[in-house]
């Protein structure tokens, strides 16, 4: 049976659509219920549209979020799936989906938790980069690790191009490890 997901994302999207590509392929075995967004304006929203997703924006506020628990349950959601969603989960939130909500971050995690993580790497005389795949708790970044990819660093490159091979890591190991958790391997 695939996994009933939803996905959150907040701007850009590219992960949502690395990861909706792969179920297409029948690389991730999942079903993607729908594509929640804090932010109606999100680019993430209207790739989702076009790859024919179902979409819904919510202002992220306490009561809203209750009534998003209650949706989520109902819906018998499996897995929450964070893809650059850059509002934090109420503790009240978290602890009604144990080990069922799953963050990307672009760093060797715990180095460089929270904001620009990409620009912090880029900018330490580390060997490696990397991006961190961890279920979600009540702190900021901090969840237990499932599973890092490093990415090495190469003095010669600009910050977009450190970007570009980032992001190129976390679109083809999110997919990967997601299907890793959901087939128990
Ligand atoms: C990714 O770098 C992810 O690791 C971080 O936010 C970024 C989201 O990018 N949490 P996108 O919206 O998936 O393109």
């Amino acid at each position: 049976m695939p996994k009933k997901i939803t996905i959150l994302l907040s701007g850009t999207g590219s992960n949502m659509v690395a990861l909706a590509q792969q179920v297409q392929a029948g690389k991730l075995n999942a079903d993607i219920a729908y594509i929640l967004s804090n932010n109606s304006k999100a680019e993430g929203l209207k790739k989702a549209e076009k790859l024919g997703l179902k979409t819904q924006t919510l202002s992220w506020k306490k009561e809203n979020i209750i009534d998003l628990i209650k949706q989520l349950k109902r819906d018998q959601i499996d897995y929450i799936i964070l893809a650059g969603f850059m509002r934090i989960l109420p503790p009240y939130f978290i602890r009604e989906f144990p080990y069922k909500i799953i963050n990307i971050h672009p760093s060797l995690l715990p180095h460089y938790k929270g904001l620009n993580a990409i620009e912090r790497s880029f900018e330490s005389e580390d060997a490696y980069g990397g991006v961190s795949i961890h279920y979600v708790d009540e702190g900021m970044d901090t969840g237990p690790l499932i599973a890092q990819f490093k990415v090495p660093r190469n003095k010669e490159e600009t910050l977009d191009e450190f970007k570009a091979h980032i992001h190129k890591c976390e679109h083809e190991n999110y997919g990967k490890t997601l299907q890793q958790i959901f087939t128990g391997a």
